[in-house]
């Protein structure tokens, strides 16, 4: 089943995202739904790419599994049959959930983005090539475009209702959330893209930087939530085709960018929403890109056959 429009579930409603849908099960409990939408250049397409929710749901599940013992995170349940165990409401949606859909303990969600970045690209590289610093912080003279940091950067940022997120310092951080809390989100960040980037290397996908979240659960733990090293909260680039010094395709992303692309510079597309239809060669190569980075980080098939 392919889904860019969920069906009404008997949850309260707590927001959609540009790809996720977030219910309330009870005072503790969320449920994160993963659709098949997909965005680029900020807007969102209307066609939806089959398989691409339970991808991401199933590579956020496989990383909180290895991530176990290093950090503690809010996944209860990313099997659709456990789920309904747990909310037998649901038991008419199997079909609907089945892969895409994460029980989650509820947080307090502090209001940092934590980005952390192993390479310069993005806002980053733009700002560093402007003006020589990355959110008021100085780098090295000379850095090339896509260029490796050792050690990676993080470069936190606010999380914003509406619009881009802003770059802030450390020193903002520490501000907001106090010294204690900000020295940790920065060392759990630094940690869990550590692990990320050492197991994606081998595997032919380099994971340029990624976006965390962190909470705080009932029990006053410091939480991490959210989607985790997934290709929509990080750039994932093909290992192979890495060469420092322009900027890098997409892992999972590239044949809708270039298709993109050529609309635009063809002046069939203003960049804007709404977004031009996609053909049918687009949504299947996205499609199989996304399956491939769920088979190259986890080393297993994605399971595509439903529920039982
Ligand atoms: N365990 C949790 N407790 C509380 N909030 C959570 C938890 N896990 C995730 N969230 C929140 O769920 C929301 C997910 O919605 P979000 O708008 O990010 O969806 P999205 O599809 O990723 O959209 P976008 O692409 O715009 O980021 C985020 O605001 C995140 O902070
Ligand atoms: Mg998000």
């Amino acid at each position: 089943m392919t889904i860019a429009q969920l069906e009404p579930l008997p949850l309260q409603h707590l927001r959609r995202g540009k790809v996720r849908e977030v219910y309330v099960v009870d005072d503790d409990r969320l449920l994160l739904v993963a659709t098949d939408r997909v965005s680029a250049f900020d807007v969102v397409m209307a066609e939806a790419i089959p398989h691409k929710g339970a991808v991401l749901t199933q590579i956020t599940a496989w990383w909180l599994r290895q991530l176990q013992s290093d950090v503690h995170h809010h996944m209860i349940s990313a099997d659709v049959g456990e789920i309904v165990r747990e909310i037998p409401s649901l038991a008419d949606h199997r079909a609907a959930l089945a892969g895409r859909a994460m029980l989650c303990r509820r947080t307090e969600v502090f209001p940092i983005e934590c980005v952390i970045r192993g390479y310069l690209a993005g806002s980053a590289w733009k700002e560093y090539s402007s003006v020589g610093t990355l959110a008021g912080e100085s780098l090295p003279d000379g850095m090339r475009e896509s260029e490796r940091l050792d050690p990676p950067l993080f470069s936190p940022a606010t999380k914003a209702e509406s619009g881009h997120d802003e770059n802030i310092t450390i020193a903002r951080v520490a501000e907001t959330v106090g010294p204690r809390l900000a020295a940790e989100l920065e060392r759990l960040s630094r940690l869990v893209y550590e692990r990320g980037r050492s197991i994606a290397a081998p595997r032919g996908i380099i994971i340029a930087d990624t976006k965390f979240e962190f909470g705080r659960d009932r029990d006053g733990r410091i939480t991490l939530i959210d989607e985790v090293l997934t290709p929509d909260s990080s750039r994932f680039w093909p290992a192979d085709q890495y060469q420092a010094g322009r900027s890098q395709p997409s892992f999972d992303k590239q044949p809708l960018r270039d298709y993109l692309d050529a609309e635009r510079r063809a002046g069939r597309w203003n960049g804007e929403a709404p977004p031009p239809p996609l053909p049918k060669a687009v949504v299947s190569a996205t499609s199989a890109r996304y399956l491939d980075a769920f088979r190259r980080i986890t080393g297993q098939e994605l399971d595509l056959t439903g529920p039982s």
